[in-house]
């Protein structure tokens, strides 16, 4: 018993000079060694989620150089000048006040507090995605107005998101182009189902091997950008009933398959560079500044 309390003792002082030194690396090991071998320690779980929000930041950082998702976002926005924009997970307003007058925008979150001044005609719905689309019909929530553009950014777990694009799709037509936010993880703790980090993409990254797999017919790319990877989800077909079919099937099957690959994320996810003609291109759409 004292041989473990000297043990815990010596760990925490090597966590507690691995933080002092900034030494995120070392930290995370020592967290994880704590939580194996100490379980019952809940200090570790909080200080892991800390060190793994430093780290995922850092490397996104680091492999993420250029315009970030929202400048992405706002390009999009821009080219495509679409009639109807949806955003499921609105927040503070920062993503939803990038669309401008005369698109019609939908924001949906059932906790958001906009901080921001909009920029489009706007209805927001204060309720869970799955509710909004149970209650509301978007073609006549959109009036003459179709939906060209959606921003898939709310709770960040694969099947929640895969349910979010089978109902847009739906009412979606086949050159809306639907983005997703939190879909490439840098920081394999930031994309635990389970969230313990500030920074969270949870396992959202899975819907991207999922479309590919039973959707070929879809065009399906990610674009490397900060903080979290956008994807773009294009081609779309609202008559497909390929996903709702297999929905259970999928859900079961993907929810421990791939674990072991969130290190390799990055080979599931069609990466393409991060230029305006490499991204504008790949979904047959002219780009100019
Ligand atoms: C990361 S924030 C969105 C940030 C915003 N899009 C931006 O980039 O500034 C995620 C939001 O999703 C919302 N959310 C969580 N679960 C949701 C659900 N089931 N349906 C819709 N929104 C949800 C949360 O309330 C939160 O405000």
């Amino acid at each position: 018993m004292e041989n473990v309390e000297v043990m815990l003792e010596d760990v925490i002082e090597q966590l507690e000079n691995a933080l002092k030194n900034d030494d995120l690396y070392l930290a995370r090991q020592l967290c994880a060694d704590i939580l194996v071998n100490f379980p019952e320690q809940p200090d570790a779980t909080k200080i892991l989620g800390s060190v793994a929000t430093k780290i995922g930041h850092n490397e996104a950082k680091r492999r993420f150089p250029g315009a970030n998702y929202q400048e992405w976002l706002s390009a999009f926005h821009r080219v495509l000048k679409p009639r109807g924009y949806l955003e499921i997970g609105i927040a503070g307003g920062n993503t939803l006040a990038l669309a401008k007058e005369p698109s019609l925008a939908i924001g949906v979150d059932p906790a958001f507090k906009i901080e921001c001044s909009l920029h489009a005609r706007t209805q927001l719905f204060r309720t869970t995605s799955d509710r909004f689309f149970l209650d509301y019909d978007i073609k006549k929530l959109l009036g003459g107005d179709i939906l060209d553009m959606a921003f898939l950014d709310g709770l960040h777990t694969f099947d929640q998101t895969l349910r979010d694009f089978m109902n847009v799709e739906r009412d979606g037509h086949k050159q809306t182009v639907v983005l997703v936010h939190d879909i490439f993880p840098v920081e394999p703790i930031t994309a635990m189902r389970e969230r313990i980090s500030q920074f969270w993409l949870g396992d959202t990254w899975k819907l991207i091997p999922i479309l590919r797999r039973f959707r070929p017919d879809l065009k399906v790319f990610t674009i490397p950008t900060y903080p979290s990877g956008l994807a773009v989800i294009s081609n779309l077909d609202p008559s497909s009933e390929i996903l709702a079919n297999h929905f259970d099937a999928i859900v079961a099957e993907y929810m421990t398959h791939l674990d072991e690959e969130i290190e390799n994320a990055e080979a599931h996810l069609n990466v393409i560079p991060a230029t305006p003609a490499a991204v504008f291109g790949a979904i047959g759409v002219a780009y100019s500044e």
